[in-house]
C-alpha cells in the first residue's frame, strides 16, 4: 500500500469586477486585438475594495470544504501559495486560518510566484505521506491587481486576480499509476534569472513596489523549461503522453500554452485554458482552471492530470496527478 495525496474537493473565488481588454484603451496604447494576439488574454477580474489575497484564499477555500464535504475542523494544515500577501507578515495562510474558524493545526504561505501552486501541492503532498497532516487545503490566491505599474502597458493588461483551492487528503492506493492523487512531483529554480521577472519593492524600499518583467525573455524559458519538467514529473510517475487526460498549465499566455503542449505531444483538446477570462493570476492561475475545469465537466473522476507553471525567479515545475 502507498499512501497518496488525493484531491477531496476544489472551489474557487473571482472578484466581481471585470475589466475588458477595451477598457486599457482609454489610457494605454494599446488595443483589444494586440492583448488577444499576443495573450490570448480578454478580460480578467480585479479586487473590489472587500477583496484581499487572505478573504479571496478564504472563500475559495469554503468552496473546496464544501465541495469535500468536510469543514474547518477536518483539515489539519492550510498551504497557500502568494507573492502578494495582505502584509509582509503574518502569513496569508494564518490570516485564513483565522477566517476558516480554525484554531487547530498549521498555516504557511508558499512564495514561488507563478510557480507557487506547484510547489504548495509539493509541499502539501509532502506533509500528507510523511503522515504530518491527513488533509490539507492547498490555495492559491493573488491580488496582482496592486502591484501593477498601471503605466506599463507591457505588463498591467496581462495580469488579474483570483483565488482557487484544493482539499487534498491522504488515501491508501496500490501503488500503481491507477491510485487515485498525486503520482510525482519536480520543482526546480534558477535564481541567475531573478533580473527577468520581480518586483522593485519590498522590506529593503519601504514600498511594496511593482512589477517588472522582461516579458519575451520569460517567454523564451518557458516552453522548453515547462515541456522538459512536465516530462520528468510523467517519467517519475511512470506514465506517458498518451495516458494523459488533461494538462492543466499556468495560464499566462495562450502561445507558452500551446507550444508546450505541442512539445509535449498532447493535443489543445486536452488542456484546461482560462486564460481568456482570468488573465494571468500567478499562483491562483492553476486552482482556478481547476475548479473551472471541474464545473464544466472537463475533468472527471480518475482523468490523470499534468500540471506546470513558470514564474519569476525563474521558479518552475510540474505535478502529475489522478483526480
Ligand atoms: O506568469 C509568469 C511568467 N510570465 C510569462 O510567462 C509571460 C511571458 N511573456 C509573454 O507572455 C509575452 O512575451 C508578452 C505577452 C509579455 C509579450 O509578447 P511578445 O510577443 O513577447 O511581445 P514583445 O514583448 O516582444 O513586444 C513586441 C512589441 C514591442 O514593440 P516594439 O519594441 O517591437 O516596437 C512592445 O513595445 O509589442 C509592444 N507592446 C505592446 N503593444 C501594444 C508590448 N506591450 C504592448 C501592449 N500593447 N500592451
Amino acid at each position: 500500500m502507498t499512501l497518496r495525496a488525493v484531491v477531496r474537493g476544489v472551489g474557487h473565488y473571482l472578484p466581481s469586477r471585470v475589466v475588458e481588454n477595451a477598457e486599457f484603451e482609454a489610457t494605454l496604447d494599446t488595443s483589444d486585438e494586440w492583448i488577444r494576439a499576443r495573450s490570448g488574454i480578454e478580460r480578467r477580474h480585479f479586487a473590489t475594495e472587500d477583496d484581499t489575497t487572505s478573504s479571496m484564499a478564504t472563500a475559495a477555500a469554503q468552496s473546496a470544504l464544501e465541495d469535500a464535504g468536510l469543514g474547518p475542523e477536518d483539515i489539519d494544515a492550510i498551504v497557500l501559495a502568494t507573492s502578494t500577501a495582505d502584509l509582509t507578515f503574518p502569513s496569508a495562510a494564518t490570516m485564513v486560518q483565522d477566517k476558516l474558524g480554525m484554531t487547530h493545526g498549521f498555516a504557511f504561505d508558499v512564495q514561488a510566484v507563478c510557480a507557487g501552486f506547484v510547489y504548495a501541492l509539493a509541499n502539501a503532498n509532502a506533509l500528507i505521506v510523511s503522515g504530518q497532516a491527513k488533509r490539507v487545503i492547498v490555495i492559491g490566491a493573488e491580488t496582482f491587481s496592486k502591484i501593477m505599474d498601471w503605466t506599463d502597458r507591457r505588463t498591467c493588461v496581462l495580469f488579474g486576480d483570483g483565488a482557487g483551492a484544493l482539499v487534498l487528503e491522504g488515501q491508501e492506493g496500490a501503488g500503481t499509476t491507477d491510485d487515485r492523487g498525486i503520482l510525482a512531483t519536480d520543482l526546480n529554480s534558477d535564481g541567475r534569472h531573478r533580473d527577468l521577472l520581480y518586483v522593485d519593492g519590498g522590506v529593503s524600499t519601504g514600498t511594496s513596489g511593482y512589477l517588472r518583467m522582461q516579458g519575451n525573455q520569460v517567454f523564451r524559458h518557458a516552453v522548453e523549461k515547462l515541456a522538459a519538467t512536465a516530462e520528468t514529473a510523467m517519467e517519475r510517475a511512470g506514465v506517458t503522453a498518451d495516458e494523459v487526460d488533461w494538462i492543466v498549465p499556468h495560464q499566462a499566455n495562450i502561445r507558452i500554452i500551446q507550444g508546450t503542449a505541442k512539445k509535449m505531444g498532447i493535443g489543445m483538446d486536452k488542456v484546461v485554458v482560462t486564460v481568456q477570462d482570468h488573465g494571468n493570476t500567478s499562483a491562483a492561475s492553476i486552482p482556478l482552471a481547476m475548479s473551472v475545469g471541474r464545473k464544466n465537466g472537463q475533468i472527471k473522476d480518475g482523468d490523470l492530470l499534468v500540471t506546470e507553471a513558470i514564474g519569476g525567479g525563474l521558479a518552475w515545475g510540474s505535478v502529475v496527478l489522478r483526480w
